[in-house]
């Protein structure tokens, strides 16, 4: 019994240590050159043909160890998805918080993540990717942080609205993307912050803002298709008024609620075919270091907690 006991022991302590050689790869390797959202969205002009899709993820927090090796997971799944070459993958968005607390460090290893997905990352502002810095890091690693650009059929905004709020200016800037994108069969935005809390028992409360409101009575206005999200660490969608809000932001950093509320490692996909979309959910399985050093514990704390009050 005491030998068997042992084995699994050494077994499961092998396989840990398998789990984390990724993200001890990543430290050690070199810096690439980072890109700016302007160059990925160019990649994507030369694209023809309606049937495509695009990944979205959000608050990988990057320069942690725990959100870097789950982010290092996330990334190899999503390099396979287009393994079967049916169905180009044109693009990754994130919807911000790519960084732990936007130290040097952390848009380092943002980069150094970001190198290894094997199409176009467009990324948002997150509210903790400047918490060092007026965003002068997020400029160098990443640019602008509000922009629009098109890709094949559909049309995209991206909006910084980490303050929990939109300037009349940006207001104004929107519906000039969103009387633009008529031509188009589909329109997006990506933002950090939702504009309706994802979980009623959040403590994000968007809806107390004026910001809010507004900005959702344009997108139904508009028919924008969907507006993803991230700021809460779970996966969510809703619809309101025609527009599904998604909000994505299981991309790295450990999820703080059960998992059958929607917190778990995730991304996702999302598919456009001509005037249809459609959109997938991938759960992926924490490194394994990371499921018995944080998850199983996590699980057992709300199972007791669920069981015993
Ligand atoms: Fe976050």
């Amino acid at each position: 019994m005491k030998k068997t006991i042992k084995i699994i022991a050494m077994i499961l302590i092998a396989a840990c240590a398998y789990s984390l050689a990724p993200v001890a790869g990543l430290y050690l390797s070199s810096d690439p050159a980072p890109y700016t959202n302007s160059q990925a969205s160019e990649k994507l002009k030369a694209n023809k043909g309606n049937y495509f899709e695009f990944i979205v993820l959000s608050d990988i927090h990057a320069g942690l160890i725990f959100d870097d090796s789950a982010a290092l997971k996330v990334v190899r799944s999503i390099n396979r998805e287009g393994r079967f070459k049916k169905v180009p993958i044109d693009f990754v968005a994130t919807a911000g918080d790519n960084t732990f607390r936007g130290s040097a460090w952390d848009y380092r290893i943002y980069n150094r993540i970001r190198s290894q997905v094997s199409c176009p990352v467009i990324s948002a502002m997150g509210n903790h990717d400047e918490d060092k810095d007026d965003g002068s890091l997020f400029r160098k690693y990443v640019g602008k942080k509000d922009l629009s650009f098109t890709d094949r059929n559909s049309y995209f905004i991206v909006i910084d609205n980490i303050s929990g709020n939109m300037t009349d200016g940006q207001f104004a800037d929107l519906e000039e993307d969103l009387k633009k994108s008529s031509g188009y069969a589909h329109r997006f935005i990506i933002m950090h912050k939702p504009p309706v809390a994802p979980y009623f028992q959040s403590w994000y409360r968007p809806e107390g803002n004026t910001w809010s409101y507004r900005f959702m009575k344009l997108c139904e206005e508009y028919k924008v298709d969907i507006v993803f999200s991230g700021h809460e660490h779970i996966f969510k969608a809703k619809e309101f008024g025609g527009v599904k809000y998604l909000t994505s932001g299981g991309g790295g950093m450990p999820t703080q609620i059960p998992g059958a509320g929607g917190a778990f490692l995730h991304y996702t996909v999302v598919k456009v075919y001509n005037d249809y979309i459609d959109y997938e959910v991938r759960r992926i399985f924490p490194p394994i270091w990371e499921f018995f050093g944080y998850y199983m514990w996590s699980d057992i704390f709300y199972f007791l907690k669920d069981a015993l009050s």
